[in-house]
């Protein structure tokens, strides 16, 4: 019998190229999103359940859950993709911004884990997919708030992995780098423009956007999220396009990494 995925933010990058990928490999899937209507060039096509599902609101969550156990019977796989980025000054965020960042990228991931696990628990199955970023294992300058959700999803979900253990329930975190995806839109990528810190913010950008180019696609990511929720493993991590960032923050520690970002801003300013 085919087994069943649940996708957040199915509507545009990983989240979307993930849904057609289960759907390719012969699973149900649940390509949620906050507006299936946007997505009916594609969705139809390739045939997909779309329930609307907006991790900001929590009687949402439950009905697209409901819909799909409706729909599939249960859910095997959880995949928590939704989320956006604040980029700029944290004192140029307004409490609005701050508060939507956690409540989509921190806050939707701890709703839907608590509304699925009565499921996968009671199966005493379950896999659950958190994607969280390198950016929740290092930091560049300007992304403070959206570092600051990632590295919770982090320790979140390291921690969720010894209570769920002993009921068949796996949990993963899918790390990924930059790779083109809707990410740099101004509906995903967020501004908090702060006059105090134009140079930082020019000088960041203009890095930004020489990397912004090179950006490889979404396709390794899509076949970590993949691996992570099928491989069968007790495997915790998986991080995708590691290279260049990770790799070297790993090599230089903590303090090498600091460094080296601390100059590129003296530089920028
Ligand atoms: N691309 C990268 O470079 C990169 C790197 C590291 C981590 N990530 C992470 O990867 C995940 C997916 O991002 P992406 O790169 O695929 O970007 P994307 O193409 O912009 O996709 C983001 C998705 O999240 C959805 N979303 C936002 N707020 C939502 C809400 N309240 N409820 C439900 N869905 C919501 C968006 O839906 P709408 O269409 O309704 O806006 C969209 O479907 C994010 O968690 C992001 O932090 C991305």
């Amino acid at each position: 019998m085919a087994k069943t995925v649940l996708i957040t933010g199915a509507s545009s990058g990983f989240g979307r190229d993930t849904a057609l990928l289960f759907k390719k490999k012969g699973w149900n899937v649940a390509a949620t999103m906050r507006s299936p209507e946007k997505a009916k060039s594609w969705t139809g096509p390739a045939s997909l359940f779309t329930p609307r599902l907006d991790v900001t609101d929590r009687a949402s969550m439950q009905a697209g859950i409901d819909e799909t156990v409706a729909k599939f019977g249960g859910i095997d796989v959880l995949i928590n993709n939704a989320g956006f980025g604040l980029l700029g000054p944290l004192e140029g965020a307004s409490p609005e911004d701050l508060r939507r960042e956690v409540d989509t990228n921190l806050m939707g991931v701890i709703g839907m884990i608590q509304l699925v696990l009565p499921l996968m628990r009671k199966a005493r199955s379950g896999v659950i997919v958190n994607v969280s970023s390198l950016g929740g294992r290092m930091t560049l300058p300007l992304f403070s708030a959206y570092h600051a959700t990632k590295y919770a999803v982090e320790g979140l979900t390291e921690s969720l992995q010894y209570e769920l253990e002993g009921y068949g329930i796996r949990v993963k975190l899918v790390e990924p780098g930059g790779s083109k995806t809707n990410f740099d839109s101004s509906t995903s990528m967020v501004r908090t423009p702060h006059p105090a810190y134009q140079a930082l913010i020019d000088g960041f950008d203009k890095m930004w956007a020489e990397q912004a180019a090179k950006l490889p696609g979404p396709e390794k990511v899509v076949q970590a999220i993949y691996r992570a929720a099928t491989d069968g493993s007790a495997r915790l991590r998986y991080p995708a396009l590691a290279f260049p960032f990770l790799t070297i923050r790993n090599l230089v520690g903590a303090r090498g990494w600091s460094a080296i970002m601390k100059m590129m801003v003296r530089r920028m300013r």
